[in-house]
């Protein structure tokens, strides 16, 4: 990591609360706004209340037992919770969030959020750039899960039939979708020893039984690998199948790619990520249809994901009308294309303002996504160093996952004494010196990735994860990522 951009400071509260005092006067800003907006509505209209009759101690003392509890969880913004894919959110989100929080407007439909709409829109926009799509449309959705639902449902609606296939780490939604759907005709793709799709075990299914979808991981949950999109575009050409994306988690890593006009950077550059992940994100515009979510890599706080798709017709696949709502037949009406229903404007605003200051290219986002990768492949190379632990993967994006070496060569052996580790670093420990996740690997893929290990008994394999989500991690020559591998070298002791 070189240098660390100064608006990776500004814009977030800070693990320590460092930017406190600027998130609060604007906060103030946000609700004086709001209020002064508030009194010049119908402005000759006389007040309801006679204002500030009294405080509210029913709601003072709530707001504390709330605020007891809130320091009771886990402190998720600091570098040292390093559990799961928990991304600080960025001032800015919180700020836009407020500001039309206090409105509540709802992107369901044009009259519901004339403003979020177009808003949402336009972040829409931005992420049909980042991801390398010319044309296409999309939208915000609540997570990851049910932009996956939809573009699946919008799939089988459009298409007449056949099967539909992801690899055996894919995300746990896709079975159920499956289920919801109906879909009977699924099935896993075995997995290479670096946890991406085995490709010729994909043309073999695909030989067998044509596919009506193919879903490739950019970015597994598990360990983050990134799926050779490229291969799975030849077999595409070859076979002919909807290509959908579940680029979640790892979306948004396309934005250290590109420049501030969208176009990729020339390869000659840097861009911090291993060769094999660049090719895939460079590909990625080739896809049919894209999950990517705000509220992962993309700095905003939970409640944002989102959907990109590249043709109309399954736009027509989803399309809805209701009597009571949808009137302006010349506006967005975004719940006419989209499986939810009312969604809030306020996350269009979180998102809008966010990508004003940290766009979705190398200036913004980019800039954080490195840093993530920079300190995983730090901490991999860190890792191999110690004699009782062994990678599990060379991290595509920010996830490592290793195991603890046990005193056989077993995966029973292993299992005991990463397990054990575990109990000290894991969200339920007493005052854990940092929180890890663990990651069980079924025993067919233990077998490529771990193939040192003899499995008798054929159990999975656990190992121990890190989610280096935090761009802090990078800071101050990766400082918490030597102090994690210094509690790690001496849990081991
Ligand atoms: C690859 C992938 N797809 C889908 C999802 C589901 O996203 P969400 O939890 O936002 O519904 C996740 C969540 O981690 C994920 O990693």
């Amino acid at each position: 990591m070189t240098e660390f951009d100064p608006k990776l400071f500004d814009n977030f509260l800070g693990p320590k609360g460092e930017n406190h005092d600027l998130l609060k006067r604007l906060v103030n800003r946000a609700l004086d706004r709001h209020s002064r907006w508030r009194a010049a509505s119908y402005a000759d209209d006389e007040t309801l209340y006679p204002s500030a009759r009294e405080t509210a101690p029913a709601l003072e003392k709530a707001l504390d037992r709330l605020l007891d509890r809130a320091e009771e969880s886990v402190p998720y913004f600091h570098p040292r919770y390093a559990a799961q894919m928990l991304k600080d959110p960025a001032i800015p989100t919180v700020l836009g969030y407020l500001a039309f929080m206090l409105a509540n407007p709802n992107n369901h439909a044009y009259e519901g959020g004339p403003v979020t709409t177009e808003m949402e829109t336009e972040v829409t926009d931005l992420l049909l750039r980042m991801v390398g799509f010319e044309e296409g449309w999309g939208h915000l959705a609540s997570g990851g899960s049910l932009a996956n639902l939809e573009a699946l449902w919008a799939i089988r609606d459009s298409r007449e039939e056949g099967a539909v296939y992801f690899s055996e780490v894919s995300h746990y939604s896709w079975k159920r979708i499956c289920a919801i759907l109906r879909i009977e005709e699924y099935a896993e793709i075995e997995c290479d020893a670096d946890f991406r799709i085995d490709a010729t075990k994909l043309a073999d299914a695909l030989e067998r039984k044509p596919a009506m979808a193919v879903v490739v991981n950019l970015g597994s949950t598990g360990t983050g690998s990134v799926d050779d999109l490229e291969a799975v575009l030849a077999l595409r050409d070859r076979y002919g199948f909807h290509l959908h994306v579940d680029a979640a988690y790892g979306g948004f890593a396309r934005a250290a790619l590109i420049d501030g006009d969208y176009r990729l950077v020339p390869e000659s550059e840097d861009v911090g990520v291993s060769a094999h992940t660049r090719r895939q994100l460079a590909a990625l515009g080739r896809a049919d249809s894209i999950t990517v979510d705000p509220h992962k890599l993309g700095l905003i706080s939970y409640g944002a994901g989102a959907v990109v798709y590249r043709h109309e017709r399954l736009r027509r696949a989803v399309l809805n009308t209701a009597p009571y709502t949808y009137h302006k037949k010349d506006k967005p009406n975004i719940g006419m294309f989209s499986l939810e229903g009312s969604r809030p404007g306020a996350m269009a605003a979180a998102c809008w303002l966010t990508y004003q200051v940290l766009p979705p290219n190398r200036a913004g986002v980019g800039l954080a996504v490195r840093a993530s990768i920079a300190a995983a492949r730090e901490f991999r190379e860190l890792i191999e160093e110690i004699e009782e632990y062994v990678p599990l993967h060379a991290p595509d994006l920010d996830i490592v996952c290793f195991y603890r070496r046990g005193a056989e060569s077993t995966v029973a052996s292993a299992n005991e004494a990463t397990l054990a580790i575990y109990e000290r670093l894991s969200v339920e420990a007493k005052d854990p010196p940092f929180v890890l996740s663990k990651f069980v690997a079924p025993a067919s893929i233990a077998a490529k990735a771990a193939p040192e290990l003899d499995n008798p008994s054929g159990e999975p394999l656990s190992a121990l994860r890190v989610v280096f989500m935090k761009h802090w991690h990078a800071l101050d020559e990766f400082r918490y990522v030597r102090e994690l591998i210094d509690v790690l070298r001496r849990t081991a002791r």
